[in-house]
């Protein structure tokens, strides 16, 4: 029985290293991708400055830097529903990644604040993970009032994972996480409500 535990908890440790270490990969890759890239960047420029120059929830910078990691970017040719599409999918990537590194967190977690907040982002990061593929579909059929109020959602359960941890007074371990799946959702509403 110990022996069994011992090789399950093996077996955990093991993943979650498989699962740190691949996202450092895809880390790695992303930021290839992204040098190779940049000459992609003029042409979302005019409509990143467009969406991030009055917005006060996310830069123009944000907006290239976001719209510049996926190479369709490249082909959208100032269609802001298309562009609107690409950051809802990579809000979808970003959401999927967060669950499972929240996941990943509260395995090797008591019960401490922390882990009760992490617990509450988990069941809120659930949500965005299962609506993604039914708001990434609105926004494509340009259903401007159900994908703008599912991406809405999106942000503000980002926002309410973060604002757990302030008021439980404990570090947030995915602070940056938030912060990303917040401004792709509010940039892929800024971009919808630019199209047509
Ligand atoms: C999440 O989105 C941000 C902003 O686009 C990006 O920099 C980051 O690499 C993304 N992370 C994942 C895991 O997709």
């Amino acid at each position: 029985m110990k022996t069994a535990m011992a090789a399950a908890g093996t077996a955990i440790a093991i993943l979650l290293y498989a699962l740190l270490f691949s996202g450092t990969q895809a880390q790695a890759q992303a930021e290839t991708t992204e040098v190779v890239t940049t000459s992609k960047v003029p042409s979302i420029l005019p409509a990143c400055k467009t969406v991030g120059g009055g917005s006060v929830f996310f830069d123009v910078q944000f907006c290239v830097e976001a719209l510049g990691s996926d190479d369709r970017s490249a082909d959208a040719g100032m269609n802001y529903g298309a562009y609107s599409a690409i950051a809802a999918d990579l809000l979808t990537a970003n959401a999927t990644t967060t669950a499972a590194k929240i996941d990943a967190l509260l395995l090797r977690r008591g019960n401490d604040a922390t882990a009760r907040c992490l617990r509450s982002c988990q069941g809120l990061y659930g949500g965005v993970v299962r609506r993604q593929p039914g708001c990434a579909a609105a926004v494509r059929g340009r259903r401007k009032g159900e994908a703008t109020s599912c991406l809405e959602r999106a942000a503000s359960a980002a926002m309410e994972c973060e604002d757990g941890f302030g008021k439980s007074k404990v570090a947030s371990p995915v602070t940056m996480e938030n912060d990303d799946a917040f401004k792709l959702a509010k940039l892929a509403v800024a971009l919808l409500t630019m199209a047509h």
